[in-house]
């Protein structure tokens, strides 16, 4: 009988691709996925971003201790980004002895030898590569939807945000071979793939580590020629790296959707500066200006963090002054989390939590009927919409993303997943659109 596995993905889309690439490993010597913990090997692909995500693991690793004691043949395994920090994984392995596998997020492929040794040497079976990214085009990967997928475009991440641990998680900056890109993007247009988003911590530093001269708004142009595709998402894109060439392939290129994820982090250029973002507020509104005038059609997207050490009411009050003017069409806010072995966690003046709570819900104050009025004015108006699956809420009803990034609710039927339709928009909220289908 073949072996079973099961695995709970946190954190970004780097590591539900990941998860896509586990399971292909997986599938490769014989394991089926179940969606449930009776399975003969559990794994957490993990997230360090912020402290809940580190506790959302080990609250499930409390649960998965008490499910090995009945059946103790279960291997349990955990990888992705809290591995990759030596002291998040030694507390692991003193917390949770019960775990029998480790992986980090540069030794996927290793997984089968892995699990042999857990199996056959009854070994507790732990390999981590830091800090080098190794690209291993040949792993094959189960995707999770046929219609969408995910493509890695860079790995890892040089800028060392202060508050950031992605650079000590996923190791120094590197970029694919364009050729492999574009295969890949082929090879899934071929096999019904109709939309593509391009992964990587900054976007638009894609190419600088290639040997020859090739930029990411090159890799546009490219892909935009690939038969069968009809949508190109990407994030995220660094502020200070976004260039002009990348904003006139948005506008040329008819495929790439007139959607741009630019964090931002604060409004305020002092604490822009003491987070090493590389930008002031007045650059970033040049930029917000820039891709609003060429690109009328274009929604900017976010992300915010409140409670930076050091913000000061009038650094707070900078960042609801640029909400206000770039007038986003959707943000993510974030409260300022304290990472182990980052900058920001010896900063003196950590802002207490009442004073990030209270900013934090200010700020969504001036921030969600800005939102909800860029909605409304999506009313009456008619999107081409691939169809992403059935809405959580009723079975009725589809579900999908506008070009612009915004989630269009419709009734229709199951059958309609993965097509391409014309939906008229009738209400709008906060959170999501509703609409028709047009005949
Ligand atoms: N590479 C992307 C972001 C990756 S992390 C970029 O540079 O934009 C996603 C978001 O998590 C970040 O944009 C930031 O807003 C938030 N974030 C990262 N570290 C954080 C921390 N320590 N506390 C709170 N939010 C954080
Ligand atoms: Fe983190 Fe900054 Fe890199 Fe984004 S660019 S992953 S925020 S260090
Ligand atoms: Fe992503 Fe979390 Fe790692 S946001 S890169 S999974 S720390």
């Amino acid at each position: 009988m073949s072996k079973t596995f099961h695995i709970l993905t946190y954190g970004c889309q780097m590591n539900e691709h990941d998860s896509e690439k586990i399971c292909g490993m997986l599938n490769s010597i014989g394991y089926k996925e179940i969606d449930n913990n009776n399975a003969d090997l559990v794994i957490l692909n993990t997230c360090l971003i912020r402290e809940n995500a580190a506790q959302k693991v080990f609250g499930k690793l409390g649960e998965l201790k008490g499910l090995k004691r009945n059946n103790p043949n279960m291997l349990i395994s955990v990888c992705g980004c809290m591995m990759q920090k030596d002291d998040v994984r030694e507390k692991t392995l003193k917390q949770c002895p019960f775990v029998d596998i480790i992986f980090g997020t540069n030794n996927i492929h290793e997984l089968p030898e892995l699990i042999k040794k857990a199996q056959t040497e009854k070994l507790k079976a732990v390999h981590i590569i830091e800090n080098t990214v190794e690209i291993h085009e040949e792993m094959p990967k189960v995707r999770k939807y046929k219609h969408k997928a995910l493509i890695n475009i860079t790995y890892g991440c040089n800028n060392f945000c202060t508050y950031c641990v992605v650079p000590y998680t996923r190791g120094r900056e590197k970029s694919r071979e364009p050729e492999d890109i574009l295969a890949e993007i082929k090879d899934l247009a071929s096999n019904g793939c109709k939309e593509v988003t391009l992964l990587g911590q900054n976007v638009n530093s894609y190419g600088n580590t290639l040997s020859r001269d090739y930029s990411f708004a090159d890799l546009l142009y490219d892909i935009n020629k690939i038969d069968g595709i009809e949508f190109i998402r990407f994030m995220t894109s660094h502020p200070k790296d976004l260039s002009d060439d990348l904003i006139k392939a948005i506008k040329e290129c008819d495929k790439i959707c007139n959607h741009v994820h630019l964090p931002v982090q604060s409004g305020s250029t002092k604490v822009l500066n003491e987070m090493n973002r590389r930008y002031t507020k007045e650059h970033y509104l040049g930029l917000v200006e820039k891709i609003r005038r060429e690109i009328p059609d274009a929604a900017i997207t976010t992300d915010i963090i409140i409670g930076f050490p050091g913000e000061t009411e009038e650094d707070f009050l900078e960042t609801v002054d640029l909400v206000k003017k770039v007038k986003y069409e959707s943000a993510f806010t974030f409260l300022y989390s304290i990472r182990e072995g980052t900058k920001a966690a010896t900063m003196e003046n950590q802002i207490p939590d009442d004073i990030k709570h209270d900013r934090f819900n200010r700020l969504l104050e001036e921030l969600y009927p800005i939102v909800l009025d860029k909605n409304k004015e999506c009313i009456g108006k008619t999107y081409r919409i691939l169809i992403d699956g059935v809405s959580k809420n009723s079975d009725d009803y589809l579900t999908g993303r506008s070009e612009h990034f915004r989630l269009v609710h419709f009734k229709g039927d199951k059958s309609l997943i993965g097509k391409i339709v014309n939906v008229k928009i009738d209400s709008a909220k906060t959170f999501f659109l509703e609409g028709t289908i047009q005949k």
